[in-house]
């Protein structure tokens, strides 16, 4: 799979709606978390980092972390070009994931990995007390978003996530339609709408 993302790494900004999506859900994210003041931040299967770089600014570290080392080399090109010296990447599938986070942020990677309980449980264990996960992907749907591809997950529920959220010790604290993708499948116009979930870890039992 890294080697698929490896891949599209250079030309994934190209389309539009991915940074339309990516502009949508940091811009929901902001007006419920606000990030100023914060410490450190994380996007979790970032990719080439479009929804990171929209927040990055706000934190005193912000940590970009993926399994495609092809994405992660545009990371640092992009943070290079920017001067942004608060950013840095880590490799997933070779280095795991250390120090907490008071905001964590996923876009559109859940889908892509089997145990996406066990994933969704190590992020909330790298949560600060009161820190924030904000989780965003597609709502469950037919395997027409990926056409040929297979992928573990086509969507989930978003009472599956809530409830390993909740499992995990972090409370829902809302939960909406964060933008909807557009697609031609089949001659005809389809909608594919991406939820954002976030929760807040109050206290560590
Ligand atoms: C559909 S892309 C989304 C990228 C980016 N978040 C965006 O919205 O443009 C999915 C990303 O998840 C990454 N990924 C897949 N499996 C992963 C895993 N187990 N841990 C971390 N990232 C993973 C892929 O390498 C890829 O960059």
């Amino acid at each position: 799979m890294s080697a698929y993302f490896d891949n599209k790494a250079p030309d994934w900004d190209q389309k539009q709606d991915r940074s339309d999506r990516a502009r949508q859900i940091a811009e929901l994210i902001t007006a419920r978390v606000p990030p100023s003041g914060k410490d450190a931040g994380l996007d979790f299967g970032c990719g080439t980092g479009l929804l990171g770089f929209e927040l990055a600014a706000h934190f005193k570290r912000f940590v970009f972390a993926d399994t495609s080392k092809g994405m992660l080399a545009e990371v640092e090109r992009k943070a290079g070009e920017a001067g942004l010296v608060n950013v840095g990447t880590l490799n997933l599938a070779e280095e795991q994931l250390s120090g907490a986070f008071d905001l964590i942020v996923s876009l559109m990677a859940l889908h892509h990995i089997e145990d996406h309980g066990r994933a969704i449980a190590g992020l909330c264990g790298h949560l600060t007390e009161g820190g924030h996960i904000c989780l965003a992907d597609l709502d469950s749907e037919d395997g027409s978003f990926h056409a040929d591809e297979i992928v573990p997950h086509n969507g989930f529920a978003r009472s599956e996530i809530a409830d390993l959220l909740q499992r995990n010790g972090v409370s829902v604290t809302h939960s909406q339609t964060g933008f909807v993708m557009r697609k031609q499948v089949d001659g005809r116009e389809r909608e594919y709408p991406v939820f954002l979930i976030i929760g807040c870890l109050k206290a560590r039992a």
